[in-house]
């Protein structure tokens, strides 16, 4: 194959540019092509094409924004007939070449990239881009060989009692708050609407930890789909910051797997991120193992070589 990769020169319609993403989008991961709204997205974005002969085999976008020090890398996509002979990484560092000549000091992907897709993850670390902090993290648990927990002196654990909405929020709050994350903060409405109005809601699954009378940790026993199998989730672990260090984690975690267990489930899953590593901490020491990360990459341009095969009309 003697493919070409160039900057696109306006000979290709959006509607050929869109099938031409559909179809470069396929096979790897579960990479959905991208949606309409997304293809208008990139009606200002750069776009490099591999073509063979005067048909498009591959195709990258990269976004800029005015005033900012780092490019978006849009979408990359080889057509699933000429994977594995190069295109991609010509792609990638034609994209990189060109977006340093625009003067960018890095490139960064516009999405998080699945860990089980290993073609891009391939490709990115083989290409010298690294996964920027903050990883969302899936861990993955068999329900066999549970611990035992005790609440530490002071403290029990009960479930869910009409009226603990606010305390759940409460809870939930201040503990995603202390950490910056959990998105924005929660309503009783929320609760509702997430767990009251929920068909996986039963009030045995969702777990306080009770100080005196006073609610102060939560975790909960909901359910899942892994791999197409439903499994047991860990669902909104929160621990107020002032009782913190204490166990309680532990305990409320080992309670609702045992719950899952008692459920019939065979595994857990939760969901977490790596900016949260005390909560990342207690998923390992209770048998949790990371089974897919969700990574954004990035790589600095400093360096890169100039952009070479490229025509421009
Ligand atoms: C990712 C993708 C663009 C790679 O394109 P490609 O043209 O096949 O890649 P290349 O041939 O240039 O491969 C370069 C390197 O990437 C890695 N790589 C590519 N495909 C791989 C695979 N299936 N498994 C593991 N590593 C792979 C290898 O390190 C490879 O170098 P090598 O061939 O010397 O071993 C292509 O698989 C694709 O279009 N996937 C669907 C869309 C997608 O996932 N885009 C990424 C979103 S961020």
């Amino acid at each position: 194959m003697n493919a070409s990769v160039q900057l696109m020169d306006g000979s290709v319609s959006t509607q050929d540019l869109a099938e031409l993403m559909a179809r470069c989008a396929g096979g790897a991961g579960d990479l959905a092509p991208p949606a309409r709204e997304v293809l208008e997205s990139l009606r200002n974005d750069e776009i490099l094409l591999a073509s063979d002969g005067s048909t498009p085999v591959g195709v990258c976008a990269m976004k800029y924004t005015d005033g900012e020090r780092v490019a978006t890398l849009s979408f990359i996509g080889v057509h699933p007939n000429r994977r594995r002979a190069g295109l991609g990484r010509r792609l990638l560092m034609e994209a990189e070449g060109v977006a340093r000549e625009n003067g960018f000091q890095a490139l960064r992907t516009g999405s998080a990239v699945d860990s089980d897709n290993a073609a891009a993850t391939g490709l990115l670390k083989q290409t010298g881009w690294k996964p920027v902090f903050g990883a969302s993290l899936k861990m993955w648990r068999e329900l066999k060989d549970l611990p035992d927990a005790k609440p530490p002196a002071g403290y029990r654990v009960r479930t869910y009692r009409p009226g603990d909405d606010t305390a759940f929020v409460r809870i939930k709050n201040a503990a995603f708050m202390s950490e910056n994350a959990g998105g924005r903060a929660w309503t009783e409405a929320d609760f509702e609407k997430e767990y009251l109005n929920s068909p996986y809601f039963y009030p045995e699954r969702v777990l306080f930890a009770v100080f005196g009378d006073e609610p102060v940790g939560t975790t909960t026993a909901w359910t899942a789909t892994n791999r197409g199998k439903d499994v047991g989730l860990i669902h909104w672990v929160a621990v107020v910051p002032e009782h913190r260090k204490k166990g309680l984690g532990w305990v409320l975690n080992v309670r609702a797997l045992h719950k899952l267990k008692a459920l019939g489930y065979g595994e857990a899953i939760l969901n977490t991120s790596e900016t949260l590593e005390p909560a990342v901490r207690l998923y390992r020491r209770l048998g949790f193992e990371v089974v897919l990360r969700r990574a954004v990459y990035e790589k600095p341009l400093e360096g890169v070589r100039k952009p070479s095969a490229i025509s421009q009309n």
